[in-house]
């Protein structure tokens, strides 16, 4: 194994640390890595040819009062692939606040739980405001360059592909849309190099929807207005439409008039899912009417003849009654669980001609987190591959493969104590179908105190890991995954051995 050090930060956490989300599987990692010539069980394959990507929540300082999971410094985690060779690297995300706070030694914003007056710098909502931006929760490839995303609106913060060093913010040629950020979930169409964004607030029109060129040219933003401030994390695109959301949990309005942000379900107000061409405005928005329920993640749309078919993750319970019993931290994680809110695969299709709309649930197992394989991304999909046992934020004990046609579902169970990652599914070079590629994900094994990168063969995941790479050090739990074929990376084919080229 060829293991290089480049940095340990120190971590001002005390030693005797209890809180359930920075103990156990969410660990905080302090070392940042670079690692070629890993030991591996079994075989990488020769025909994997990319980068797959993961955001993690990584706090190094103690928080004002107390932590939320969502509150740590963003690091990323790569597993490059070429050749049958693999080389991994994890750097933290060299946001302004993390920069700041390892200036100042201490917290500056207030975290995610905490009294937002404490925050000494920023004011008002979201990572504009009394947020700290750590760009931790979501990762994506565009533009030759990985860029992460914060879900309360931020920036979008450029790393290297190759060697995850931070290169500063992608400010699309002075068009960003600095006052409002961008929200996590940005959509790349790998087909046309576009991606699509959406950002919220909390003031009027509340939501802006967007599309930027492969070459970072911002070509359509316009308002999209709610009622209200709503707290949308996703949206999902098909190859001529994109689709954004209005479900009834947000912010008790009457809360918000004395500055309170209490999130409510309402039970009897319809889901709203709107329906805007790629390149539409304003004016192009088309509203549809569903169930009520909250959507963290769509998986895929696409469309089909007048219909846009859209697959995501409905929650049956989005607003669980607050558990009781065991300490105060133990409520707190299991509060936070997806599992108790009953999360299934879920399709919603509506008419684009006669305004007609329905809505059924694909499984009744309990999923969240899902995939597709990127080529399918707003084109139609058969396959998801999607978290199980989502509990706390978020801890998954393994994944499935659901198969949306026949209704199978093919499960990967990890062993107790062993947490998976976001799955990502990576097309095999020169793939011939849907599920002819591999399924990835990154474990953190407390039982073991280690980490592994498991790959699967895409058509046969219950048969078990192809390969298993060892990683340096075990890290910790996080959210979001993405994977990028070389060809999407920069300097990746500049080379001849992009392995050899990054070794620092
Ligand atoms: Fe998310």
């Amino acid at each position: 194994m060829d293991l290089e050090l480049v940095t340990r930060h120190i971590s001002k956490l005390p030693a005797d640390d209890d809180h359930p989300y920075r103990t156990g599987a969410w660990r905080p990692q302090t070392g940042e890595w670079n690692a070629d010539d890993m030991e591996v069980i079994g075989h990488i394959p020769e025909d994997l040819d990319g980068v797959y990507l993961r955001n993690t929540e990584n706090p190094l300082l103690p928080s004002m009062k107390l932590y939320h999971p969502f509150d740590g410094d963003g690091m990323v985690h790569l597993m490059g692939f070429r050749g049958g060779k693999a080389f991994y690297r994890n750097r933290f995300v060299h946001t302004d606040g993390f920069k700041a706070e390892q200036q100042a030694g201490e917290a500056l914003w207030a975290g995610l739980a905490e009294p937002p007056s404490l925050t000494k710098v920023g004011y008002g909502w979201g990572a504009r405001g009394f947020l700290k931006d750590s760009s931790s929760t979501d990762v994506v490839v565009h533009g030759g360059e990985v860029l992460t995303t914060f879900y309360q609106c931020g920036d979008l913060y450029r790393l290297s592909g190759t060697t995850l060093e931070t290169l500063g913010k992608q400010d699309w040629h002075g068009q960003f849309p600095s006052a409002s950020g961008i929200s996590a979930h940005p959509k790349v169409d790998e087909h046309t190099g576009e991606m699509m964004f959406f950002n919220y607030g909390v003031e009027a029109p509340y939501m802006h929807y967007g599309v930027v060129d492969r070459d970072n040219n911002l070509v359509n933003y316009c308002d999209i207005p709610l009622p209200g401030p709503r707290l949308s994390h996703d949206m999902a695109i098909t190859a001529n439409y994109s689709i954004v959301n209005d479900c009834p949990l947000f912010w008790d309005p009457e809360a918000l008039k004395v500055g309170k942000y209490a999130t409510r379900f309402f039970r009897d107000v319809p889901t709203r899912i709107g329906v805007i061409p790629r390149y539409g405005k304003t004016a192009d928005l088309r509203w549809f009417e569903f169930e009520p329920t909250y959507v963290l993640h769509w998986l895929n749309a696409y469309e089909e003849g007048d219909w846009v078919v859209l697959d995501g993750f409905f929650q049956k319970n989005p607003s669980p009654v607050p558990p009781s019993g065991g300490t105060f931290y133990e409520r707190i994680f299991r509060y936070l669980g997806q599992e108790q809110k009953e999360p299934r695969l879920h399709r919603w299709r509506m008419n684009l001609r006669t305004g007609e709309s329905t809505e059924h649930d694909l499984t009744d197992v309990h999923t969240e987190f899902g995939m597709v394989n990127g080529l399918h991304t707003g084109r139609k999909h058969r396959y998801a591959y999607a978290a199980t046992r989502v509990d706390g934020v978020f801890l998954f004990d393994g994944f499935v493969k659901h198969d949306t046609e026949t209704g199978r579902v093919e499960t990967v169970q990890l062993p107790p104590g062993v947490f998976g990652s976001e799955t990502a599914m990576a097309p095999r070079v020169g793939s011939t179908s849907e599920d002819d590629g591999y399924v990835i994900t990154l474990t953190s094994d407390v039982n073991e105190d280690k980490s592994e990168c498991l790959i699967f063969d895409a058509q046969d995941v219950t048969a078990g890991p192809v390969a298993r790479i060892r990683l340096p050090e075990r890290v910790s739990s996080g959210t979001h995954s993405t994977w990028a074929p070389g060809s999407a990376i920069h300097g990746w084919d500049h080379v001849e051995n992009p392995i050899g080229a990054v070794r620092l």
